[in-house]
């Protein structure tokens, strides 16, 4: 089990060398699809991201992924220069263009555009913003359970970079992974400020002990989508759930644990630091949380 592997990883598809790329209101070809080096998203990671998944031709819980966009957008005093429809309505034409039905995942970017020096004031970008949709077709390719390892890089408290923005900027969780994939791991277990377990390194985190479901407080962490939606599965299913502080006591002990994300939905952990998790395989409570998910999924993308 020492081969490398990312929470994110896909099956190779060709058909992603021809895909066509969403870029300031035209659908070019991927290797016509060019940012300037001003853009301050390449230069300060000043912007704002989303990942959404296609599921039988309708974008899973679009609504709320717009949501989380636009109120990112808003806190960091971006125009994204579109309302919602438009937005939607640009995601329909990528698709479309993309000839895409299902198992694809499209990553809306938009950063605060190109700069008129490269330095940092956000006043520098005066051309409006960057906004791109890159659409994959993407299925989860993920052959045995993930390996974390706990890092030293903390979630922040809200008033430094809010650990709640899905900023460009993921200095502090890319080093967080770098730090797991030299201990060995697949991705990096993630503390809060108070030392207690809060999510990984880009995805949210879950454990399981005695048929309970546990997650943290959901402070320092993403509001997941799929977070929430495991949670409302749990509560309309009767099964123990606990949004709480708990530590890597509570972890290490835990007879199962898992990831949440937009891209693997349900994703099984086999090993924290060294210590196998439960049998190291996925357990029976991930496994009807996978199973309710897909029947969601079925109902929202019917
Ligand atoms: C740091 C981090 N945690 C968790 C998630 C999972 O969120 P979601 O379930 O909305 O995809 C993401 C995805 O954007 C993320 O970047």
């Amino acid at each position: 089990m020492t081969e490398k592997m990312s929470t994110h990883q896909a099956q190779e598809d060709q058909r992603n060398e021809e895909i066509l790329i969403y870029l300031n209101g035209e659908i070019v070809p991927k290797a016509e699809a060019k940012v300037s080096v001003y853009d301050s998203g390449f230069m300060l990671g000043d912007g704002v991201w989303e990942g959404l998944r296609l599921y039988n031709g309708t974008w899973a819980f679009i609504d709320e992924h717009l949501d989380r966009l636009f109120e990112a957008a808003k806190t960091i005093d971006l125009d994204i220069g579109m309302d919602r429809d438009q937005v939607k309505q640009a995601v329909l034409d990528t698709q479309s263009a993309n000839d895409m039905i299902s198992d694809a995942h499209a990553r809306l970017m938009v950063t605060r555009g190109v700069k008129t020096r490269p330095f940092q004031h956000p006043s520098l970008s005066r051309q409006g913003p960057t906004f791109t949709i890159i659409m994959e077709h993407s299925r989860p390719n993920l052959p045995r359970p993930i390996r974390l390892a706990t890092v030293p890089h903390l979630r922040g408290l809200p008033m430094t970079q809010d650990p709640k923005l899905n900023s460009h900027s993921k200095l502090n969780c890319i080093l967080a992974c770098i730090a797991a994939e030299k201990a060995g791991a697949d991705e990096g277990l993630m503390l809060d400020v108070n030392g207690f377990v809060n999510t990984t390194n880009a995805c949210n985190f879950f454990i399981v002990r005695k048929g309970a479901v546990w997650t943290s407080t959901g402070d320092y962490c993403m509001n997941g989508i799929t977070r929430q939606k495991v949670i409302d599965l749990c509560r309309a299913n009767d099964i123990p759930v606990f949004e709480r502080n708990y530590s890597l006591v509570d972890t290490y002990g835990a007879d199962e644990a898992f990831l949440t994300g937009t891209f693997g939905a349900q994703t099984p952990v086999g090993d924290i630091d060294g210590r196998q998790i439960g049998d190291g395989e996925m357990g029976p409570v991930t496994k009807r949380l996978r199973a309710l998910y897909k029947d969601l999924i079925a109902q929202e993308c019917a």
